[in-house]
């Protein structure tokens, strides 16, 4: 680890006990000063140090976007990551001790923020690669069971209510990530975990090309995720149903 990261992840857990500090819960560290003003603000300062306004990628990785993401799928993850069906270190501990009401305010606090998308990025995807992409993304392979991705996370593909989240301007690394943890059961989600099903189903390749055609793609500031689906969606999902 450089010393660069040492230091913005220092920072992050120092934010973290300012945090726990200020945490509705009896069992956290005594108050901090009065000094630091107590609002949601201030608290979640503590997790932009990693991800930044707009998400961030750092020498270590990824940090992904959460501004601006439904409030259903926030609290999911927050819940997955308190319950081990997601993995990583500093989002396991942050979350340990954290309540469901505390949860929720956290995801409302970040479902409400309306930031600004990065700028449109060069994909450096072939024809034929990024073909494959936008055939997967708003048709699907209906020949090998997999559901367009518009037809489950918004026709604008900035996810839909009340937990689907949108997939675009998320780094492509991140989303290989995750599919790769998907694929692996790394990452789960309540069953049945139509994420999973979707992940097993595509290629190695399939997984590059799309992630990379995703994160080249944008979003006007002031998009917001679809209204809840009026039909079934394609595969069951016990996370993500209207
Ligand atoms: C030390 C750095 C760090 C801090 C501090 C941190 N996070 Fe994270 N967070 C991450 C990383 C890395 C991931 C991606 C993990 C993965 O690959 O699944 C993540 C993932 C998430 C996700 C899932 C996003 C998605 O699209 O599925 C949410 C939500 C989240 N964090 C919320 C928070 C909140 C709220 C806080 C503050 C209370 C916080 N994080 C603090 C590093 C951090
Ligand atoms: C049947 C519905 C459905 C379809 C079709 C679908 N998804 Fe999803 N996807 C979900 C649900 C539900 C979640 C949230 C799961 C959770 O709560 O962890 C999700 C989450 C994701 C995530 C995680 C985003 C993040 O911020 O961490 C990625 C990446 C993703 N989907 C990619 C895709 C791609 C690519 C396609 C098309 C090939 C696709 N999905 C098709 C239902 C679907």
């Amino acid at each position: 680890m450089s010393a660069k990261l040492a230091g913005i992840v220092g920072a992050g857990v120092l934010g973290l006990v300012g945090l726990v500090g200020l945490l509705p819960v009896g069992r956290a560290a005594p108050p901090a000063p009065a000094a630091v003003e107590d609002t949601m603000a201030q608290r979640m300062q503590a997790c932009v140090v990693c991800h930044g306004q707009e998400g961030r990628a750092a020498r270590d990785g990824y940090y992904p976007r959460i501004a601006g993401k439904p409030e259903g799928y926030l609290f999911n993850q927050l819940a997955n990551f308190r319950e081990g069906r997601r993995h990583n270190r500093a989002m396991n501990h942050l979350m340990q001790r954290m309540s469901d009401d505390y949860l929720h305010a956290i995801a409302r606090w970040f479902a409400e923020l309306d930031l600004p998308y990065p700028p449109a990025q060069a994909h450096g995807l072939s024809a034929a690669q990024q073909r494959a992409a936008q055939r997967l993304v708003f048709e699907g392979a209906p020949e090998r069971r997999i559901p367009a991705c518009v037809s489950c996370h918004g026709a604008a593909m900035a996810g839909r209510l009340p937990a689907m989240p949108g997939l675009l301007a998320l780094p492509a690394d991140y989303l290989i990530g995750q599919l790769g943890a998907w694929r692996t059961g790394q990452r789960k989600a309540a069953a049945p975990d139509c994420m999973a099903e979707v992940a097993r189903r595509l290629t190695a390749e399939e997984v590059g090309a799309v992630a990379r055609w995703l994160s080249s793609q944008t979003l006007p500031l002031g998009t917001k995720p679809a209204a809840h689906a009026t039909e079934p969606l394609p595969l069951r999902c016990g996370s993500g149903e209207p």
